[in-house]
């Protein structure tokens, strides 16, 4: 299975802003890594260098022990299940097509445009929704037709529908109830456990972190400044990533 490693990662955008810095971590296979902090720490940064939405300008990405260039890029990709914040569905399109959608690359391509899927994809899409808390009879619905949690739904079994052997989600939960959200962790960490993925999640809910994740990394300006199991993230440790610096309270 796909460690994913950072070496000395740096990532400077265009406009000069250093979202990440010195950024050293190894998330072995089978692990759930959950990524905390407050908001413009580099969550969203870090998971986009693993896909390639984002290039370090500083260290390597290492994919099961080769770095992430282009080559290894387009090796890695379809092998990879993204969950983005904003879900990133076809809206105008049935939920069946946008999780076939999600394993297209395999399909061939009168396939994708006739909408008659192979019996074993349906049986998955139907699996997986019920795995996400969604009723079958949805397959056929629009996907503008469903609630946002819902649609957050769909678009983490869409994600689900190759197996994937790195799964990224950015802040999956965020707009699911309690109950859902708790769901949806614990398939993150079946997927992991279970199947042996590597899968990095960035979470706003320090709670879900603490009752689903093998591991908590803190990211805070861009650095890492807690890494450990849940038990070792103490209350000092949380207000040390969330509260402000005296610096800033002043600003
Ligand atoms: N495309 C971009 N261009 C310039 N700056 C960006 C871009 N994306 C994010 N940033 C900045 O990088 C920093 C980290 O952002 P991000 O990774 O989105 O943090 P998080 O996901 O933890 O909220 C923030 O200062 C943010 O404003
Ligand atoms: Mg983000």
């Amino acid at each position: 299975m796909s460690a994913i490693g950072f070496e000395g990662v740096g990532l400077r955008y265009p406009d000069g802003t250093r979202a990440l810095e010195g950024i050293d971590l190894t998330v072995p296979a089978g692990q759930l890594c959950v990524l905390l902090g407050p908001s413009g720490a580099g969550k969203s940064s870090l998971l986009a260098m693993v896909n390639g939405l984002a290039r370090p300008t500083a260290g390597n990405v290492i994919v099961d022990g080769r770095r992430l260039d282009r080559r290894a890029l387009r090796e890695v990709r379809p092998r990879i299940g993204m969950i983005h914040q904003q879900f990133g569905l076809a809206p105008r399109a049935s939920v069946a097509t946008n999780l076939i959608a999600g394993a297209a690359a395999t399909l061939p391509l009168w396939r994708v445009l006739s909408g008659r899927w192979p019996g074993p994809m349906m049986a998955r899409a139907r699996l997986l929704l019920d795995q996400v808390g969604l009723a079958p009879d949805l397959l056929a619905r629009r996907v503008d037709q469903l609630s946002g949690g819902q649609q957050q739904r769909v678009a983490i079994a869409r994600a689900f529908m190759l197996d994937p052997a790195i799964v990224l989600a950015d802040e999956p939960v965020a707009s699911l109830d309690p109950h859902h959200a708790r769901e949806i962790l614990a398939l993150l960490g079946r997927q992991a456990r279970e199947r042996g993925a590597t899968v990095l999640c960035s979470l706003h809910q320090i709670d879900l972190a603490r009752d689903f994740a093998d591991r908590i990394v803190g990211l805070r300006g861009g650095r890492i400044v807690f890494d450990g199991p849940p038990a070792a993230l103490d209350s000092k440790g949380v207000s040390s990533l969330y509260q402000r610096f005296p610096a800033e309270r002043a600003a």
